[in-house]
């Protein structure tokens, strides 16, 4: 074993936070973490600093076998693959037994709220990572909950922008989102207090919003009025097949306006300040800071 922390998915965005949370907050020794990645090239500013890189693929046993043996503490971040439905399941899976085969003492994952019984279609890939990860016979992990992030907005923020109208299906749904910082914070933090614990957290912001709080914030930092208008999910399925999404996609992406609908990213838990001493960043900041990208937005 070389190393006591293992991150995989480490050119991503969140695993990018990860490993500068574990090298720069936490204090940890470059030498002490793999970052791992399909494209392990493109981590060479981190292979600079004294970090070990090494290419890891979910998709290829061999990868993880190799990769996950040398390290004490392995997280997992959950891949992208919605586009092949039921895939990241699998490959959540085959990164479960190979780290269970190498012997890792601790495994973290990335999950979502209340995975269980929601209506947001990809939420049976984190259900069924989770009881994965709890019907192994790996001894200890834990298991972070993740809220959406802050900005997750910004991909509703341009048509809305544009167009004036925020169109939703969540009626007064209400989110405790989070920066993914924060949740690179959070992770890092997680991976450096890991032992013989079995844990769960959920990690949201200290406040919540529904989405006509958060068109009037981004209507403020961008100097345009944005009104939220209210549609049946057929109506929201139907306005991005129109805008040209293919129909199984805005499924998936209407599906989240049910979950917020029903409350499922409402809950505000301490778990955030529990684990890292912090509160998390106030979402009314974070937009102000977005102000120059929410304004360029504006035909
Ligand atoms: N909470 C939220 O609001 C939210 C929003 C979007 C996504 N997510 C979830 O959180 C994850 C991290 O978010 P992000 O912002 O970092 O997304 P991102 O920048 O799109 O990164 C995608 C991640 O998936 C990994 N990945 C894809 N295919 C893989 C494979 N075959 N084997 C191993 N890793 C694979 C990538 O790793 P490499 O490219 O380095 O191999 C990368 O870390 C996402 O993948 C998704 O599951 C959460």
């Amino acid at each position: 074993m070389t190393a006591k922390y293992l991150v995989t998915g480490a050119s991503g965005q969140l695993g990018q936070r990860v490993v500068h949370h574990l090298l720069e907050t936490s204090g940890v020794a470059a030498g002490d973490i793999i970052a791992a990645s399909r494209k392990p090239e493109q981590l060479a500013d981190l292979a600079a600093k004294g970090v070990q890189v090494r290419r890891v693929d979910f998709d290829d046993a061999q990868s993880m076998e190799a990769a996950f043996a040398e390290a004490a503490n392995v997280l997992i971040i959950s891949t992208d693959s919605l586009d092949r439905p039921g895939h990241r399941l699998v490959q959540h899976r085959a990164a479960i037994a190979a780290a269970e085969a190498a012997g890792v003492k601790h495994l973290l994952y990335t999950s979502m709220p209340e995975p269980t019984n929601s209506p947001l279609l990809f939420a049976p890939d984190h259900e069924g990572t989770e009881a994965a990860i709890q019907a192994s016979s790996i001894p200890a992990w834990t298991i972070l909950r993740n809220n959406w992030y802050f900005e997750n907005v910004m991909m509703g923020a341009g048509p809305a922008l544009a167009s004036g109208n925020w169109y939703s299906a969540a009626s007064d749904g209400k989110i405790a989102h989070i920066s993914r910082d924060d949740l690179g914070r959070a992770a890092a933090a997680a991976l450096v207090a890991a032992g013989s614990e079995k844990k769960l957290y959920t990690f949201t912001g200290s406040n919540s919003y529904t989405y006509r709080d958060i068109a009037a914030l981004l209507a403020k930092a961008a100097g345009k009025d944005v009104a939220v208008v209210d549609v049946p999910l057929e109506g929201l399925v139907q306005g991005m097949v129109g805008a040209g999404l293919p129909e199984p996609v805005a499924r998936v992406y209407a599906s989240i306006d049910t979950m917020i609908g029903n409350g499922g990213l409402a809950k505000i838990t301490g778990d955030f300040k529990a684990l890292t001493g912090r509160e998390p960043q106030s979402f009314e900041a974070w937009v102000e800071s977005q102000a120059g990208a929410l304004k360029s937005m504006i035909p």
